[in-house]
């Protein structure tokens, strides 16, 4: 898993460089910014190039994660001046040293059980005026035609939905689980921020995709298959595992119609004095 939200991060590098841009027309100069549920620090790492005047500190439950962190922040040169800290969100930001200027989470809220008490000490965390940037919601990537010539068509349409199923036990089984509608600028404004902007962001790849692109796909198809496969009928089953096959002309390694088409959506809200 490690490898596959590093590759997946490196490949959507194009939308989270426009998605800090966008940040960065609103937060100027942070002197501190804190990535709260960083993964493998791709995007923290990113955060360190586009605002060279900040410290940022990549925060996760995982060790080995934040290792991978360290090690690209090393390899990309801003080692000095990016940390980490290890534990569980949203406890582990009581040892910051300093209230962030910007706290970005993107995909990790929704890992947390009770999402508004978790974005409530996230603001907590923030200085005045502090930026709280969050990244959920958006498309499910797409990567294939509706109908490509092998299985029945609509494939990829029935995966979303084995998918957003199991995400729905995913967070009914997240210890201190709590239902909440996810209008997130109206959680952000529970939370005590002033929700100031949402936007969209896309990534494009058209066919035929590269093949970094493809190994993406194909880690991503994989974990499907394994996570939400029984759910498929017998045939779609077959179409997944003629997809995954490397010597197959039709799999996701060697078809030319492969895309990657997705969207991430970011929200961002204000501490006021
Ligand atoms: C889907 S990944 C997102 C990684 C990265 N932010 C990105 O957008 O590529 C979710 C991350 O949240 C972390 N995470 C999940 N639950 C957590 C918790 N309770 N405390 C701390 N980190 C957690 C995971 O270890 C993982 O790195």
């Amino acid at each position: 898993m490690a490898e596959q939200l590093e590759t997946q991060a490196e490949l959507y590098t194009p939308l989270y460089e426009r998605a800090l841009a966008w940040i960065g027309k609103e937060v100027t100069e942070p002197g501190l910014i804190v990535d709260a549920g960083s993964g493998p620090g791709v995007i923290s790492c990113l955060f360190a190039d586009a605002f060279p005047g900040a410290r940022v500190v990549a925060v996760d439950g995982s060790g080995e994660l934040l290792e991978r962190a360290r090690s690209r922040a090393e390899r990309l040169g801003v080692a000095d001046r990016f940390g980490t800290l290890t534990g569980e969100l949203p406890q582990a930001l009581d040892d910051l040293e300093y209230p962030a200027d910007l706290l970005w989470a993107s995909r990790s809220l929704h890992h947390l059980g009770d999402q508004q008490a978790a974005l409530s000490a996230f603001a907590d965390r923030l200085a005045p005026d502090g930026t709280l940037a969050l990244m959920e919601g958006g498309l499910p990537m797409r990567w294939l035609p509706r109908d490509i010539g092998i299985g029945r068509p609509g494939l990829q349409a029935r995966l979303d939905v084995l998918e957003e199923e199991r995400f729905t036990r995913m967070r009914t089984e997240l210890p201190g689980s709590v239902d909440v509608t996810e209008d997130w600028p109206a959680l952000l404004t529970a939370a005590g921020l002033k929700h100031t902007r949402t936007r969209s962001f896309l990534l494009d790849l058209p066919a035929p995709a590269p093949d970094r692109a493809r190994a993406v796909v194909a880690a991503r198809l994989g974990r499907l298959r394994e996570i939400v496969g029984d759910g498929l009928d017998a045939e779609d089953r077959a179409t997944v595992d003629r997809l995954l096959d490397p010597q197959d002309p039709a799999s996701v390694h060697r078809r030319t119609d492969l895309f990657v088409l997705t969207a991430h959506t970011v929200h961002t809200a204000v501490k006021p004095h």
